[in-house]
C-alpha cells in the first residue's frame, strides 16, 4: 500500500472535516501519499482528485460540514459508473480508498471492492442509522443542535401555555429524536419504529395540562414527519394552541462535539491501519466504546434494532 484517497459521500455530516484530516494525517504518519477526492464519486468519475499534505487538513477539526464536498451520484450508481470510477483510481495509482458516508455511500464503497479497489468505510451521517456501529459521526452534533432547539422552543411554549410540535431529521431512523427528546425532557417522542396513536397523544398531552404542565414538547422524526398536521390536529382536539418547527437542515451544520471529533479520529486511524494490513470491503465502527471493523457485505445486510430500553426511559421520565 503506498497511495491512498479519501472522499466523502451523501449528506454532509458535522465531524467529516475531523474524519479526513485523520485519514490523512494517519496515512502521511505512515509514509503513505494522501489523495483528496472531491464531491464524492461524482468527483471521482470526473478525475477531480488532488494530493493532500498535513496543511491541507489543518484548521478544519472544529469545522462542520466537508472541505472535499459532497454529492449524490446518480451515475455512479450503474455498473458504467462504477466501473469508470475504479479505472480512474487505478490510472491514478491509488491502492485503497477510505469513503466517508452513510448507507448508500458503503454501497459505492463495496461496488468500488468488486472491481480491486481496496476500500474501507467510515460511518459519517447524522441519522445513526447504520445498524453495525452504535454510533456514526455527526449524530452527536445532530443531537445537540436539536436538544438547543428544545431548550428554546420550550421557553416560548411555557410563556403561551402552547404544544410545541418539533420535526427532526433521521431519515427512516428515530435516534435523533430519541437522543434529544430524552435530552430535552419531551413529553412526547415519535419514531417511525413505534408509530403512533393521535388520540392516545392528545390524550397525554390533556393530562400533562391537568397535571400543571405548562409546556408540552412533541419530538416528531421526519421517518414519520407531518408535524404541521400533528400541530393542526392537536390543536382541533385539545383546544390547546400548538405550534409546529421543521428544524430541518440546521441539524446537518455547525461545530462537532467533543465526542463527534474523537469517534471520527479513532475510526480515521483505524480505517488507514486496515488499508495498510491489507484489508479491503471493510467498515469501521464503534461497539461498546470500542474501534471495531465489519465485512461491508456484513454491515449492510444487519438489521438495525431500535433501543426500545432508552424509549421506555424516556417515556417514564416524561410525565
Ligand atoms: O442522511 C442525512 C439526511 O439529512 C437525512 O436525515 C435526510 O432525510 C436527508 O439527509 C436529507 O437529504 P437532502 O440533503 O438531500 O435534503
Amino acid at each position: 500500500m503506498k497511495k491512498i484517497a479519501v472522499l466523502t459521500s451523501g449528506g454532509d455530516a458535522p465531524g467529516m472535516n475531523a474524519a479526513i484530516r485523520a485519514v490523512v494525517r494517519t496515512g502521511l504518519d505512515k509514509k503513505l501519499t494522501v489523495m483528496g477526492i472531491q464531491r464524492g464519486f461524482s468527483g471521482l468519475i470526473n478525475g477531480e482528485i488532488f494530493e493532500m499534505d498535513r496543511r491541507s487538513v489543518a484548521d478544519i477539526i472544529q469545522r462542520g460540514g466537508t472541505v472535499l464536498r459532497t454529492a449524490r451520484s446518480e451515475e455512479f450508481k450503474t455498473e458504467a459508473g462504477q466501473k469508470k470510477g475504479a479505472a480512474i483510481l487505478n490510472a491514478f495509482g491509488i491502492d485503497g480508498l477510505v469513503v466517508i458516508g452513510g448507507d448508500g455511500s458503503f454501497h459505492g464503497a463495496r461496488a468500488l471492492s468488486k472491481y480491486g479497489i481496496n476500500t474501507v468505510g467510515l460511518p459519517g451521517t447524522i441519522d445513526n442509522d447504520l445498524a453495525y456501529t452504535d454510533y456514526t459521526i455527526g449524530f452527536d452534533t445532530a443531537v445537540n443542535t436539536v436538544l438547543d432547539a428544545i431548550n428554546k422552543l420550550r421557553d416560548t411554549s411555557s410563556s403561551h401555555e402552547r404544544v410545541s410540535v418539533v420535526e427532526v431529521m433521521g431519515r427512516n431512523c428515530g435516534d435523533i429524536a430519541l437522543y434529544a427528546g430524552l435530552a430535552g425532557g419531551a413529553e412526547s417522542i415519535i419514531v417511525p419504529e413505534k408509530g403512533y396513536d393521535i388520540n392516545e397523544l392528545c390524550r397525554t398531552i390533556l393530562e400533562g395540562k391537568l397535571r400543571g404542565k405548562r409546556h408540552n414538547l412533541v419530538i416528531v422524526a421526519e421517518g414519520v414527519g407531518g408535524a404541521n398536521d400533528i400541530a393542526k390536529k392537536v390543536e382541533e382536539v385539545t383546544g390547546i394552541g400548538a405550534r409546529a418547527t421543521i428544524l430541518g437542515h440546521i441539524q446537518r451544520g455547525g461545530s462537532p462535539t467533543s465526542n463527534d471529533r474523537i469517534l471520527a479520529s479513532r475510526l480515521g486511524y483505524r480505517a488507514v491501519e486496515l488499508l495498510m494490513e491489507g484489508k479491503s470491503s471493510k467498515v469501521v465502527g464503534v461497539k461498546g466504546g470500542n474501534v471495531i471493523d465489519v465485512d461491508i457485505d456484513k454491515a449492510l445486510a444487519m438489521e438495525r434494532k431500535f433501543d426500545e430500553k432508552l424509549y421506555n426511559i424516556a417515556i417514564a421520565l416524561s410525565y
